[in-house]
């Protein structure tokens, strides 16, 4: 679909090594737990969800009945077919669709509510993103975000500077730990409602950059 106005961006994202990865690696993480905060994540949403970057269709099967459709954006066309495959068993009716956090394949005002999970940090604008979620967004339509945040402590907080400086964005999918996507979204004209620090997975025995998380619920503001 192209948004009246604006040329059409190119959308899809070749990721094969990640995505592989990432495909094997989300088993491992819902049965870390993650199973149970997707579930948080999503509870009580109601109406047409837009999920962006939605990868391999791992939060599908947590979406509650009052759901009536999913539209799951995804630019890896790999995950996109893993979340084709997982959309034929969701409880509730998902769409797949090709596209980008930065130009939503959607006309204004359409969603009831935006999912963003695991995705802010591999997005090389945030700012275009968010936007991009608000435009979708009806009047005090909510986004729900579950994302890396910057960690509370120096020490952890200097281990994911180093990683975002070197090795992680490589093997990660272009992620960066150290990012605030409450102040982007704050920032973005959204008011935070629920914001809830975690850590995910719990690693005790070394400084893991990924760890820390933020989930939370926001509103768009008029
Ligand atoms: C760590 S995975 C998370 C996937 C899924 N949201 C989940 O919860 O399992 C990050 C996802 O963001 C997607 N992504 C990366 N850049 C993107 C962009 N510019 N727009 C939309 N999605 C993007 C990747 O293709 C991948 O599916």
């Amino acid at each position: 679909m192209v948004i009246r106005g604006r040329s059409p961006m190119s959308t899809d994202l070749h990721h094969p090594l990640f995505s592989r990865f990432y495909a094997r690696v989300s088993r491992w993480m819902e049965a870390q737990g993650m199973a149970g905060l997707r579930t948080e994540l999503l509870v009580g949403l109601t109406g047409r969800v837009v999920e962006v970057g939605a990868g391999n269709g791992m939060n599908f099967a947590h979406y509650p009945p009052t759901v009536t459709e999913v539209l799951a954006v995804e630019p890896e066309p790999y995950l996109r077919r893993l979340a084709a495959r997982a959309a034929t068993t969701a409880p509730i009716a998902v769409s797949i669709v090709a596209g980008r956090a930065e130009q939503l394949p959607l006309p204004d005002h359409s969603a009831d509510a935006v999912v963003l999970c695991l995705v802010m940090c591999s997005l090389p604008d945030r700012r275009a993103a968010l936007g991009e979620a608000r435009r979708v967004l009806r009047a005090n339509g909510t986004l729900r975000f579950l994302e890396h945040t910057v960690a509370a402590t120096p020490g952890l907080r200097v281990v994911q500077r180093v990683a975002d400086a070197t090795v992680w964005p490589r093997l990660a999918g272009g992620c960066h730990t150290a990012t605030d996507p409450a102040a982007f979204i704050r920032e973005a004209g959204f008011e935070v409602t629920e914001l809830r620090p975690l850590r995910f997975p719990v690693v005790r025995w070394v400084a893991q950059p990924g760890t820390p998380h933020v989930l939370g619920r926001a509103t768009k503001l008029a």
